[in-house]
């Protein structure tokens, strides 16, 4: 744990310069619009700690597989989010010293992310090794209406200093990834030009070829009036920069504003790219760094307007919830379908920026509830422009006839994650994919989707799921052998129940949309079925068999799901009764020791039991609760969620309260020790759930919003806001009350606490 951060409702502030914790901090103070992102690294140079990153959404390196013991199947490379061109440098020299932190007495050294207006801003001052004393103040921001583009205003004033300060805003495309091998590095140079007070790269990537145009111009004034000066530029392999000498007296402030610019040929023709950078570029230059700052604050400001979360009477969970709204909502924005979600978003270069089964089953739910219902549906879009490639990559594993097997990892459809039990075993995640679907139309009620994409996917997925299982002859029901669940402490399992249960959903949920495509719209079902090859006849009753026959593990005497076959086997020990000098497990037992150990990384049966919580009675969720909590060491940040949630269901409120304090605050204090590598994107969202689904117990059933919510006793109150089918709802939840606001215009029904409510356009409900 790490704390050294203030508490504020609106702001993440650090005071004094916490060198040891510096990677942490460039973790949780960076930036992002959805196109692009920065962690909080310096402008000057900094010879410390750091981890540079610059990252450009949809720009990776597909890094070869090496292994040895080769298996059929493999995928051909891991993909590495890459570390783009510093856009961000500012050098400053004085008396031919450079201005660096490390090399600095640093005073009054303050950062703060201001999440409320979205902007970066650190100030300090600094006695340099040649005895000249700086303040410095800098802002920036990645706009969220611009977004291509990134601004910058760097103040600088010597405080016993009167003479020529050198400046040099630049442009680097020479870097490196912490996590290339052998110090490789993937960016080769295009073209570059510096012209006066601005310069451009145009750099590829090695193998992907994507190509990515930064760009700079800037301006300098001094005790705010424009100054004229004269640059000498620095042209070299890879750099571009311009050298601006001025002299200034002591006491008096110099400000460069730079903006810079991010074009890549994911957008732009590869021929226009520079072209078009120079007029991003310039028009940021023209619209100046205060109307830039203005527009993106009001963006930022109608973004809270409809997700922020207000928590009374605990800073430090105000702050927490809205850091991770904060994030999610810099991390995906929906503008493209191309594009999704990472686990470490823009923050890091871990988990190699890619796709997985987060988005579908912990992140769609906050954006179905807080923005236009186009950004959610753009999630299910991604995973239908990969249906060809899922086909492929089941293809790769023998599956024919259309069979659709997602990749656990991807960036571009291709799986691209080498670990064998999970590539090839932890198959659930066809499951969420199929699951997301079902929740998509169910909270938005846009059942056309499934003409339009959904069934082609539903149906490539139940294929696989049908050529997967086989009749056991011994039990005489279907069985899925060698799969890894979402429990990844157990590999190779026979019958995990979740993945059992899920497969079996899938096919039932394929049946109900191919009967509702083929009703509502003939036509599109013709043009489906001919162009998958669909003959219904002789699929759908493989299905249905399979469904009614299949095998889930389950103990009766206990009355719970078993985990997988022969679960009941392990040695039983909770995790109350581990000595805690073992945990985390995985930092401290070998890996055989966990695979033997009874103990579960996230929530696996507690997982299924979360998403079919309709199908089953409280009892047996509580049963398997009771059972399985115990024996979970939570150590995915996914997994405390959904117990929290769980446990809220069953009136275990303090539980539901430990569980989301487990993930509210898990970067802001470092509980894993791991913020430095980047943040837990994915598992943000999960707070938010934890919350409106949690303490809020909000659910939709039957085209109803329905609410059951609680209040965690250390909170005076909380509210947050959802979108539901065109409405726009403020829930307020106070110690002795429950009231909702109807903001919008559209009439909505509600069922509060069991109760059904009308609640018209502009209207409150108090209760
Ligand atoms: C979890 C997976 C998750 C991945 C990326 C792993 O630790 O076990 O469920 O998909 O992290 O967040």
């Amino acid at each position: 744990m790490k704390q050294y951060l203030k508490a504020d409702p609106w702001s993440i502030i650090e005071e004094g310069f916490h060198r040891a914790y510096n990677e942490n901090s460039e973790s949780i103070f960076s930036i992002g619009n959805g196109r692009m992102g920065q962690r909080a690294n310096f402008e000057e140079k900094f010879t410390g700690k750091t981890l540079q990153g610059s990252y450009v959404a949809g720009v990776y390196y597909p890094d070869k597989t090496r292994v040895g013991w080769w298996k059929n199947g493999y995928p051909e490379y891991f993909a590495k989010v890459l570390n783009a061109p510093n856009w961000i440098g500012i050098d400053i020299t004085i008396n031919g010293k450079a201005l660096d932190l490390n090399q600095c007495e640093v005073e009054d050294f303050r950062r703060e992310l201001n999440m409320k207006e979205g902007y970066l801003e650190r100030s300090f001052i600094a006695k340099m090794k040649n005895g000249v004393k700086v303040k410095v103040n800098s802002k920036r921001f990645c706009s969220i209406v611009e977004d291509e583009v990134g601004a910058i205003r760097y103040s600088i004033t010597p405080l016993n200093y009167s003479g020529v300060i050198d400046i040099t805003p630049y442009i680097d495309a020479d870097i490196v990834n912490k996590d290339s091998n052998y110090d490789e590095k993937f960016w080769n140079e295009i073209d570059r030009e510096v012209r006066r007070r601005q310069g451009y790269i145009v750099a590829e990537t090695k193998k992907t070829a994507f190509q990515v145009a930064t760009g700079m111009k800037f301006s300098i004034t001094v005790e705010e009036e424009d100054i004229d000066f004269d640059s000498k530029k620095i042209n070299k392999e890879k750099y571009v920069g311009n050298k601006v000498s001025i002299g200034v007296s002591e006491g008096s402030e110099l400000v460069v504003y730079k903006y810079a610019a991010y074009l890549s040929s994911e957008n732009h023709s590869k021929k226009e790219l520079l072209g078009n950078c120079k007029s991003v570029v310039k028009n940021a230059f023209k619209k100046g760094f205060n109307t830039l700052l203005s527009e993106h604050k009001n963006a930022w400001a109608a973004k809270w307007e409809e997700s922020d979360i207000i928590i009374e009477g605990d800073v430090s969970a105000q702050q927490g919830i809205r850091f991770n709204i904060f994030h999610l909502n810099q991390t995906y924005t929906g503008e493209d379908e191309r594009l999704n979600i990472g686990p470490k978003g823009f923050t890091g270069e871990k988990y190699g920026g890619s796709t997985y089964w987060d988005t579908e089953a912990y992140c769609l739910p906050f954006y179905l509830s807080t923005a236009d219902q186009r950004v959610a549906r753009n999630l299910l879009v991604y995973r239908h422009r990969h249906l060809e490639k899922a086909i492929e990559n089941a293809g790769k594993l023998g599956f024919v006839k259309g069979a659709a097997l997602y990749p656990m990892v991807t960036m571009n459809g291709e799986e691209c994650h080498n670990e064998w039990e999970i590539t090839f075993e932890e198959i659930h995640r066809n499951g969420a994919i199929a699951y997301a679907i079902y929740d998509y139309i169910n909270y938005t009620g846009d059942v056309n989707y499934l003409a339009e994409y959904g069934l082609e996917v539903l149906i490539g997925i139940a294929r696989f799921w049908k050529q997967r299982v086989h009749m056991s002859a011994a039990k005489g029901k279907y069985v899925m052998l060698g799969v890894t669940g979402p429990n990844e402490y157990e590999n190779n399992v026979n019958n995990n129940w979740y993945t059992n249960y899920i497969a079996t959903w899938c096919m039932k949920y394929t049946l109900e949309s191919i009967a509702h495509v083929k009703q509502t719209s003939p036509q599109r079902y013709a043009e489906i079925c001919s162009k998958i090859n669909f003959i219904e006849i002789r699929e759908s009753d493989d299905w249905k068999e399979i469904i009614d026959n299949m095998y889930y593990p389950e103990d009766k005497e206990k009355g719970i799901f078993l985990q997988q076959d022969n679960f009941l086997d392990k040695e039983i020990i909770k995790v109350k009764d581990l000595d805690p000098t073992h945990l985390p497990l995985n930092q401290k037992w070998s890996w055989d020791r966990i695979l033997r150990s009874c103990f579960i990384k996230q929530a696996d049966v507690l997982q299924g039991l979360y998403f079919f919580e309709d199908q089953f009675d409280v009892d047996t969720i509580r049963r398997n609760f009771e059972f399985y909590e115990p024996i979970t060491v939570h150590e995915s940040s996914l997994s405390p969620c959904v117990h929290s949630i769980q446990a809220a269901l069953l009136g275990m409120e303090e539980k539901a309260y430990e569980m989301y304090l487990r993930t509210a605050r898990l970067d802001l204090d470092d509980y894993n020790n791991d913020t430095e590598d980047g943040l837990h994107i994915t598992s943000m969202a999960g707070t938010w759930m934890a919350i409106v689904k949690g303490f809020g117990g909000m659910r939709v059933k039957d085209d109803k919003l329905h609410l059951n919510p609680f209040i965690p006793k250390k909170w005076k109150g909380f509210a947050f806001k959802i979108r539901f089918r065109g409405a726009l709802l403020q829930i307020k939840v106070g110690q002795e009350k429950t009231e909702i606001l109807n903001l919008s215009d559209t009439p909505v029904s509600i069922i509060l606490n069991g109760k059904d409510y009308a609640l018209n356009a502009v209207e409150n409900l108090v209760l």
